[in-house]
């Protein structure tokens, strides 16, 4: 499939806002620093983020000098033990966390069940976890599963974030945590993480918030908005690659105390106080406490013993070659200015709509083709997505042609701008092949229209 050969005057003119944003982009320079095929417009950042160009030398050396040459001595000649920790507190600029909050482990499935868990043991005097449906449902799938290990724990699932906001009004008292997706998956609606995590403090609930599409998309102030909890993922607008390590967030005034409590108490063989005995903890404590949790590790005592600081929260041995690739992503992202990100993902977003509605109307499928994100840059993520009842085909269709988007069930076209190496020609180039696609029906051809197994 290739897009029409002659330019007509509303192409001419978005080519011209094109070449004026793309002179004017203050982020142009790092597109040099990812490796992107040829011929390919990559628009799904937001599910596995391009390669940065020094992550072959930066893992081979890994491989050569630590793992090969060094062998076990790399745990403490290279860091690789206190790596979680470290790597953890570099991302933490990228979501507004004070270091000792953020630790680099597992993937964000496990690292929300951690936290759910936590929560519900913090407030063990409420019955309920509220989370909306427009959740990504394995968090949704991870709370199941958390609520059949706690008998006295149910879960209430609102139709949307605002609805939970009308259910903490109305049954507050009985929430014990409440999971907010900070950009939605699919539409890229984004939350006012302030205002939704005031109103769960309000009534004593705590709050757990997905970043896995606002991490890298734009500012996060965890610390400022006072939140309890955040887990998310480092593949996608991170650059950290395919299964690279997830990350929880734990507030330190939710941490400190009763770690040091416990310890203090385990070594002195102290009774446990009666909230401790009712299940009740006044510090996050997570339940998959493996040895790296322990305070004491390389003791091997028969018993559990937390560390009193954010490693509490890991469990077992740290996937270090992906540690070693993120590095080389935190490089590029160490350096970057989120205000400008932000700025670039709404211009980016707004000329995708802009070019694609402009382009529709004139080849009269405009009806064809519905605009499921805010219209409103600053209430919206780094994605955009496209209704369109024959998506999958259409979707099929774009990456045969070179632009790569994804297809989520049941008719989303999914488009994620990661502002640090996407153009605004490239997105241009995206709208008229999507354009050109659906009005002239290429879907159709029966290649398009067989289901792979990811989407
Ligand atoms: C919003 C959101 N939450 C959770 C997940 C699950 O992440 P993981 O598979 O890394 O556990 C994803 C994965 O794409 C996601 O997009």
């Amino acid at each position: 499939v290739t897009a029409q050969p002659e330019p007509s005057q509303t192409e001419i003119a978005l080519l011209a806002t094109a070449v004026a944003q793309d002179h004017g982009d203050a982020l142009s320079a790092s597109r040099s620093l990812f490796s992107l095929p040829p011929g390919i417009t990559y628009l799904d950042g937001n599910s596995l983020g391009a390669k940065p160009a020094s992550v072959n030398a930066r893992v081979n050396a890994c491989i050569d000098d630590e793992w090969g040459a060094s062998l076990i001595r790399s745990w403490n000649d290279h860091g690789w033990w206190d790596k979680a920790r470290n790597l953890g507190d570099r991302l933490g600029r990228l979501i507004g966390a004070a270091p000792g909050q953020t630790l680099l482990t597992d993937n964000l499935s496990v690292n929300l069940f951690k936290a759910v868990a936590s929560a519900i043991r913090m407030r063990a005097d409420r019955s309920l976890i509220l989370a909306d449906r427009t959740s990504f449902p394995s968090d949704l799938y991870v709370l199941e599963g958390v609520v059949s290990l706690f008998p006295q724990v149910s879960l209430v699932l609102s139709e949307t974030p605002d609805d939970s906001l009308q259910i903490l009004r109305d049954r507050g008292s009985d929430v014990a945590v409440v999971l907010f997706n900070h950009i939605d998956f699919k539409t890229a609606r984004r939350l006012p993480m302030h205002e939704f995590t005031e109103a769960a403090h309000n009534v004593g609930a705590l709050t757990i918030w997905d970043l896995a599409h606002s991490i890298g998309a734009i500012p996060i102030s965890l610390d400022r908005c006072d939140v309890d909890f955040a887990v998310g993922c480092t593949y996608k607008y991170v650059n950290g690659g395919p299964g690279a390590p997830g990350f929880i967030y734990v507030a330190s005034r939710l941490q400190q105390p009763t770690q040091r409590e416990q310890s203090a108490q385990q070594q002195s063989g102290q009774q446990q106080s009666g909230q401790q005995q009712s299940g009740q903890r006044q510090s996050a404590s997570q339940p998959i406490q493996g040895w790296w949790a322990h305070a004491d590790p390389f003791a091997f005592e028969t018993s559990f013993r937390p560390i009193d600081n954010v490693m509490a929260f890991a469990t077992g041995t740290q996937p270090i070659l992906s540690m070693v690739a993120l590095e080389a992503s935190l490089d590029i992202w160490d350096d970057v200015d989120m205000n400008a990100v932000e700025t670039k993902a709404g211009a980016l977003t707004d000329f995708f709509i802009h070019a694609v509605n402009t382009l529709a109307a004139d080849a009269r499928i405009i009806a064809q083709l519905r605009c499921g994100s805010p219209a409103d840059a600053t209430v919206r993520g780094s994605h955009v997505i496209f209704h369109h009842e024959h998506g999958y085909p259409i979707m099929r269709a774009l990456i045969d042609s070179g632009v790569i988007g994804d297809f989520r069930a049941p008719d989303v076209l999914r488009f994620g701008f990661a502002p640090l190496y996407n153009t605004f020609a490239e997105t241009l180039h995206a709208a008229k092949v999507l354009v050109h696609i659906v009005a002239t029906k290429a879907w159709e051809a029966p290649e398009f229209n067989i289901r792979g197994a990811v989407t």
